[in-house]
């Protein structure tokens, strides 16, 4: 059925096509969102017009420039990375397709980068994507609350884990940190939030979006 979408409304752009081939040749992990997913978030992003986005794990960049294309002319993107190789391959993926301006790379923990964008007076931010380590998504989640204003929109990706959030006897990681994200969301009081479930060419899975009110 995903083939069915993007072979309908997939398109051709020749940056997301050379990115996607550069991590698909690299040894870096093959889990950025899937082109569906990336079109779906640029149509997102041109409905909420950004001037500045966050992003939480970059990889080599996919997601990044499915945002940088939908952003207004003039808009920023800070995209948080803790692996340098990763960062190198998103540097030149964005290079080539001439976004060099539009996004700043920032290599570290983002446990670490997160304070530091608050005191620098880099946010607030209009748009904020969480897709790094799992864990501890629910502190990612308390940086972007503070790194927002009225308005901005938070997603988070990889929230239902095939529907193994919902064994409260799980063991794994990655499932318990977005059962704590997601518990942790629901209770937050200041933002309206729901999930979405996600299937298709990658495992079935879900987004979280929150409008900070
Ligand atoms: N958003 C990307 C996919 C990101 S994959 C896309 O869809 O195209 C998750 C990334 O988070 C990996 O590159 C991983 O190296 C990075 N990461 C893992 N732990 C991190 C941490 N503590 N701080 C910042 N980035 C981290
Ligand atoms: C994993 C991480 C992701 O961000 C993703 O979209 C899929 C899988 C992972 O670490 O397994
Ligand atoms: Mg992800």
């Amino acid at each position: 059925v995903d083939e069915y979408i993007s072979n309908l409304f997939g398109g051709h752009d020749e940056d997301l096509a050379n990115a996607e081939l550069a991590i698909i040749e690299s040894k870096i992990p093959q889990i950025s969102i899937s082109p569906n997913q990336g079109k779906f978030l640029h149509i997102l992003t041109r409905i909420i017009r950004p001037k500045r986005i966050l992003e939480i794990g970059t990889l080599g960049g996919y997601s990044t420039i499915w945002f940088a294309k939908a952003m207004p002319v003039g808009g920023k993107i800070v995209t948080l990375e803790l692996d340098p190789h990763h960062a190198a391959l998103a540097q030149s993926n964005f290079d080539r397709a001439g976004l060099k301006e539009a996004i700043e790379i920032r290599i570290g923990k983002a446990i670490d980068l997160l304070p530091t964008l608050l005191t620098e007076g880099k946010g607030p931010f209009d748009l904020i994507f969480i897709d790094a380590d799992k864990s501890p998504y629910r502190e990612y989640f308390q940086w972007a609350l503070k790194l927002s204003k009225k308005g901005t929109v938070i997603i988070a990706d990889n929230v239902i884990r095939e529907g193994k959030v919902i064994d409260p006897e799980s063991k794994d990681e990655m499932v318990n940190g977005a059962q704590k994200f997601n518990s942790f969301l629901a209770s937050t009081p200041g933002v309206t939030a729901t999930i979405f479930q996600t299937v298709g060419s990658k495992e079935h899975d879900g987004m979280a979006i929150a409008i900070v009110d």
